[in-house]
Formats: structure tokens, C-alpha cells, sequence
């Protein structure tokens, strides 16, 4: 049975907590292939709601096993602090949860270098990280003075390679104005993690080609957004890692021939959080509407969101960088209410109107819209297509139409049963 990635389609938070909870009740594994604490899904199952920074969405499903694949960056720390709230609630994390011996780890310095640098950044080079040491932890894998998660089993080992890396980042910390960690410290705090760690680790990209040669199901959950892919975002206000469908590939260690499907979440309106781009943001009441009825605050950094309307040349670009085959249109019922929806459909620019996402020139392009008639009834209850009001349905079948993906799902509510299923990924 071939893989479903599902894949961010704008700059994150597109709601991937609840969808990927959707398909994992289907799934018999779920694998997150990039990125690390920076990301936070919320998941709600019956009356329980829980935040993951790094385990994979599946995990509240006792029959799913779980794979933080190498692609990812794992603080022990938070990791070994999820793995205990879940075991508190009374969920089973050995033999279910996997992470591969190659990912790297997030060690104290990496979070320090990255606030230090947002901290002495100007405005105009501020990325507005998460400042969970995602860049800098990334670097030390570029620069290939890592920690891999399997490196932690020989202490002298690990202890050479740390203070490698930190001989490299000494005079950048002194010259941020921070002080340098002790490596036998921050080897003596992660010696209980790793040992907590150490029946978790494990040949991942083995693991899941197993599976999927067994006939299971499994679903390669993306983190983070197409936008903010280090290759294919809107660099340089992007994270470090590969968040596109094409990441699971590398990051879990399997061929694209083990694809069957590639899902991209799109939110009905868009948000972004931190620094960069945002054509089609909104400075208004209607920003702020829709910033207080989608919750648009980060669900780790509490940040609020910048909102705007839906930006279709940047999903066509989402579609075309993904090769997505279906979307997931997430947080419709948001909308609700409005007298009046828009969505951008083209670009003016110097050079002309265009259709295309001008990625690398969105200083000097300003976004065309088209408006569509608002509704005012309550889409929760909807379970098809057809039992949404009629311009709710005319602006979903614009959206079809200009993407030129079909909409696998629309979420018309944060409940799991607030949803339009339309086709089973898996199938
Ligand atoms: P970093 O990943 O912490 O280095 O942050 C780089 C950029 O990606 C910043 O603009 C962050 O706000 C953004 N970012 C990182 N993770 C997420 C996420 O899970 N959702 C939305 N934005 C994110």
C-alpha cells in the first residue's frame, strides 16, 4: 500500500492537527518528515485536546504507530516532556513511537543562538523564528558537525562531537553577547533523556518500507508550509528544513514511487506568522474578524497571526512544487458572516498581469481580487457539498476551479466530525 503525504500549502497552521487525525484513523502509521519544535498541532479527539510539538499527529490513536522520521530536528528535552503528558493521560508510547537514529538533535546552544540572533537582528533581517534553535541546529547538520538522536548512545562519542560544534559557534555566541554552555553540563542533562530515548530509536526508513511492504497505510505528515520551505518559500523568511511533499522522500528515506497521493492544506483565507511577504494581508476590522474567530494565535508561541484573504497564485505554485493531488480546504465556517469574501487571483507587476506566484518579486506586485457574496448560516452541520448555502459553495467551486486541484475535504468546524469528506486518500 503506497504513502499519503500531506503537505502545508501556504506558510503553515493551515489546520494540519485536525486532518491529519482525520486520515490517521484510516492509517496504521503516521510519519512526520521535517522540521521539529517549531511546528504545534492541536489535537482534539472526543473530549480530549492536545498540543504536539514533535510526536506525530497520530499518536492519541492507540492502534497507529508513530515515526519522527530523519528529515526532523528533536529537542530531547520537549520530546521526553510529550512522551510524559501523553503516558500522565494514559497513552502507550513504547513500541508505538519511533525515532530514527539519524535525525539531529537540538542541544541547549541551538535555541540560544537562534533568540540571540532575532534578538541583535534589524527590522528588515528579522525572521521572526519560533527561536527553537531550528536554523542554527540545521546549520551544525549543513556543516556536518551534528548530533544524530543515535550518536547519543556512546557518551565519548557524542561528548567529541559536541565540543566540536561548540568550538565553532564560541565566537559567534561571545559575539551575540552570550555566554558559551559548558559541554559537560549540557552532556550530564542529556544523559536521563537519552536513556529515556534510547527503545525509541531506530532505522526508520526500514521501519516504514516495512510497513509499506506489508500493505499498511501510512501517512507522511509534513510540518510547517510550502512557503516556508527552505528551497521553495519566500526566502529568506523561511525555515531550514524541506517542508514540501518532496521532503518526505528524503526525510523519511523512501522513494517516490511509494506515493500514491499528495494532499495540500489550504486554510479558506490565509495567515502567516512572523516576519516576511503577505501580499494579500489585511490591516482591518475584517483581519482582525477573522483573527479572533479562526484563533489565529500560534498554538506553541502564542503569537498572533497575520490574516488575509486567499492567495490562488500562491496555491497554484503550492500545487505545482507539491504536485498536489487533491486539497484539504480547512476552516471555511470562519468566513461565515462576512458580507463579502475575496480571494487574489492574479498579480499586477511591472512587467504586467500575471497568473503566477511572483515569488521572488512580491515587493513590487500587488494582488488583483475577485469578491464574492458572503453567507450568513452556520456551516457546521454540513456533511456534503450540497448542504452548504449557495455561495459558499459558488466561492469552494472558484477555489476548485483556479487551483485546478480537486477539494478532497472542507473542514466546516474544529470538531473531527465537522467535516465534508469527499474522497479517501487511501482508497
Ligand atoms: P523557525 O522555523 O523557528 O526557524 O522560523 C522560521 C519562520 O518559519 C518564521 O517565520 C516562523 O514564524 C515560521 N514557522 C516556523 N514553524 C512554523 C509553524 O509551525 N507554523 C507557522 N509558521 C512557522
Amino acid at each position: 500500500m503506497p504513502a499519503v503525504v500531506i503537505v502545508g500549502a501556504q506558510w503553515g497552521d493551515e489546520g494540519k492537527g485536525k486532518v491529519v487525525d482525520l486520515y490517521a484513523e484510516a492509517a496504521d502509521m503516521v510519519v512526520r518528515y521535517a522540521g521539529g519544535p517549531n511546528a504545534g498541532h492541536t489535537l482534539v479527539v472526543g473530549n480530549e485536546t492536545v498540543v504536539v510539538r514533535l510526536i506525530p499527529s497520530g499518536i492519541l490513536r492507540a492502534q497507529t504507530r508513530c515515526v519522527m522520521a530523519q528529515g526532523m530536528v528533536v529537542d530531547p528535552a520537549v520530546l521526553v516532556g510529550e512522551i510524559a503528558a501523553l503516558e500522565a493521560r494514559g497513552h502507550t508510547i513504547d513500541g508505538r513511537l519511533f525515532v530514527s537514529d539519524r535525525a539531529h538533535v537540538i542541544l541547549p546552544y541551538h535555541p540560544l543562538i537562534d533568540g540571540l540572533r532575532e534578538g541583535a537582528a534589524d527590522a528588515a533581517s528579522r525572521i521572526g523564528t519560533t527561536k527553537r534553535g531550528i536554523g542554527p541546529c540545521y546549520e551544525d547538520k549543513a556543516a556536518r558537525r551534528g548530533l544524530r538522536v543515535g550518536d547519543l548512545a556512546d557518551p565519548a562519542h557524542a561528548r567529541a562531537i559536541l565540543e566540536r560544534a561548540l568550538a565553532a559557534w564560541r565566537p559567534v555566541i561571545l559575539d551575540l553577547g552570550g555566554v558559551v554552555p559548558d559541554a559537560g553540563r549540557i552532556l550530564d542533562e542529556l544523559a536521563p533523556l537519552a536513556a529515556r530515548l534510547r527503545p525509541l530509536v531506530a532505522d526508520t526508513s526500514a521501519l516504514v518500507e516495512g510497513a509499506l511492504k506489508a500493505g499498511h497505510k501510512v501517512l507522511l505528515e509534513g510540518a510547517q508550509g510550502t512557503l516556508l520551505d527552505l528551497d521553495h518559500g519566500t526566502y529568506p523568511f523561511v525555515t531550514s528544513s524541506s517542508a514540501v511533499s518532496g521532503g518526505a522522500c528524503s526525510g523519511v528515506g523512501i522513494g517516490p514511487t511509494r506515493i500514491r497521493r499528495v494532499v495540500g492544506l489550504s486554510k479558506a483565507y490565509c495567515t502567516r506568522v512572523g516576519e516576511g511577504p503577505f501580499p494579500t494581508e489585511l490591516h482591518d476590522a475584517v483581519g482582525e474578524r477573522i483573527r479572533a474567530i479562526g484563533h489565529e494565535f500560534g498554538s506553541v508561541t502564542k503569537r498572533p497571526r497575520r490574516t488575509g484573504w486567499i492567495d490562488l497564485p500562491a496555491l497554484r505554485f503550492s500545487a505545482r512544487v507539491n504536485g498536489l493531488d487533491g486539497i484539504a480546504l480547512t476552516k471555511l465556517d470562519v468566513l461565515t458572516g462576512l458580507d463579502a469574501v475575496s480571494a487574489c487571483v492574479a498579480y499586477d507587476t511591472p512587467s504586467g498581469r500575471t497568473r503566477e506566484f511572483p515569488i521572488d518579486a512580491l515587493a513590487t506586485a500587488t494582488p488583483v481580487y475577485q469578491s464574492f457574496p458572503g453567507w450568513s448560516e452556520d456551516l457546521a452541520a454540513a456533511r456534503s457539498i450540497a448542504e452548504l448555502p449557495a455561495a459558499a459553495r459558488a466561492y469552494l467551486r472558484f477555489l476548485e476551479e483556479q487551483i485546478e486541484v480537486p477539494v478532497d475535504i472542507v473542514s466546516v468546524g474544529a470538531r473531527r466530525d465537522e467535516t465534508i469528506t469527499l474522497r479517501d486518500a487511501f482508497a
